[in-house]
């Protein structure tokens, strides 16, 4: 069992999309809840799976890829641009169409099974997601609308949204963070239409088998083609935003919805960073979709860390700000503008550490942990890593410690101040996880 969240004394002061109030349950919790949720205007039932936040709530619809100045919005229009420019039909138009506005309120099909993630896949976990309730879900991932788009006939075609993921805490996670994805089919003629003699080339075989290069049912000149347009594609857009000098890696990767996989990798600040998964998709679900006679590559992206690394913004807490200070920097009408960010300054960081007994018998995950900080700690918490564990020798009780770091974006913390949400983060877990402060 998780979190027993709803019963949280806090939850109704904080929660103001959320219309439901919960009182104090008494041990042993149960989390049970008869009320419905209103998420972006409407209702849905809750049950024992459900574990939002009213922080995560409050985040619904804030829609910041598509806010005026934003940086992920310029970094949103820059991708577009790029795809627009690249891929036009005879008579000049672009091919390919974007969708910005889905809700991020899915399925468990369109998020998972649609992609054929496997039943026992870690990413469905709960300690992973964001439940509504067992069959609804804040997208993990911009991927969860491939399969419909397909099924209504889109061969081309981007989405970029907001993806919700259960994650640690530090200067480059946050729960909620922004995707783009996208999808290329193409059919035989399309596929070999700059080969010579093409007639005997197809994009299936039969009774073939899946090795590294490929999936049992494609023929490797199709995927080849297929996997040198994808690159190209992919190489030329980290050029057309870092700059032509960028330098780059590809590495073979895994996903259930792709396969061959790779991932994209930049040289940034002395270090190599991911920015992108891609590969050829599994024809299964192109089958579904009713495509069966193309062939399709995808590729998805964190527009966060392709920001960061563009502007030089240092904490993902940033693109939260409503600080003038920071949007400032960013309100240019041209989304190529060169920006570098410059912090206004840089406050000092105060660091406390907190341990507990967890409870036994139950799921108890650091998850759970860090959604309760986030909850009480707001933005004002930069980092919380597990520092230690123990299992005391006789009793087999488990202990773990953690260090928060706390620093607000935009001024001094006092000391008190950080007492403070550090004794109410201390009392809210006691009373919500069952754990015992030590
Ligand atoms: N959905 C994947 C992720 O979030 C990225 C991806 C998209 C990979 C499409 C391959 C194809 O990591």
């Amino acid at each position: 069992m998780t979190l027993p969240w709803f019963n949280m004394v806090i939850f109704a002061q904080h929660c103001k999309r959320f219309t439901v109030i919960r009182t104090l349950s008494t041990a042993p919790k149960i989390n049970k809840f008869p009320v419905d949720i209103e998420l972006l205007g409407q209702k849905y039932p809750t049950d024992d799976w459900t574990n939002l936040t009213p922080k995560i709530v409050s985040a619904l619809g804030k829609n910041l890829h598509t806010m005026q100045y934003h940086p992920l919005s310029h970094v949103r229009q820059r991708i577009v641009n790029y795809f627009y420019k690249s891929f036009v039909n005879r008579i000049g138009n672009p091919i390919f169409s974007v969708h910005d506005n889905i809700s991020p309120i899915v399925t468990v099909t369109q998020n998972f099974d649609s992609l054929m993630i496997p039943k026992d896949h870690v990413s469905r976990n709960k300690s992973d997601c964001y439940y509504v309730n067992q069959d609804i879900l804040l997208r993990a991932h911009t991927t969860a609308h491939q399969s419909e788009l397909i099924s209504m006939g889109l061969n081309n075609f981007l989405v970029i949204g907001d993806v919700y993921r259960r994650d640690e805490i530090d200067a480059t996670h946050y729960p909620i963070f922004h995707q783009a994805d996208a999808v290329r089919l193409c059919t035989s003629e399309e596929v070999f239409q700059n080969v010579k003699n093409s007639n005997d080339l197809k994009l299936f075989e039969h009774r073939g088998h899946e090795s590294s290069e490929k999936q049992g049912c494609h023929s490797l000149e199709a995927v080849k083609i297929m996997e040198h347009e994808l690159k190209t594609v992919l190489i030329g857009l980290v050029k057309a935003i870092f700059g032509k000098e960028i330098k780059y890696q590809w590495v073979d990767q895994y996903f259930p919805f792709t396969h061959p996989s790779w991932e994209l990798e930049v040289f940034y600040n002395d270090k190599w960073v991911e920015v992108l998964g891609c590969g050829i998709m599994r024809q299964e679900i192109l089958q579904k979709s009713g495509a069966s006679d193309r062939i399709g590559w995808a590729f998805g992206l964190g527009l966060e860390r392709l920001a960061m690394c563009l502007y030089n913004i240092p904490d993902i807490r940033l693109f939260w700000s409503t600080d003038s200070g920071f949007l400032k920097q960013f309100e240019v009408n041209d989304p190529d503008t060169p920006i570098i960010y410059k912090p206004v300054s840089i406050y000092p960081q105060c660091c406390n550490d907190m341990s507990f007994w967890i409870p036994q018998h139950t799921n108890f995950t650091p998850t759970d942990f860090y959604d309760l900080v986030r909850e009480i700690g707001g933005d004002t918490v930069e980092q919380i890593t597990l520092i230690d564990q123990f299992v005391h020798p006789k009793t087999k009780k488990v202990s773990h410690c953690y260090r928060i770091v706390y620093r607000h974006m935009e001024r001094t913390l006092t000391q008190k101040e950080v007492n403070n949400i550090h004794e109410k983060i201390a009392d809210i877990a006691t009373q919500n996880l069952n754990v015992v402060i030590r």
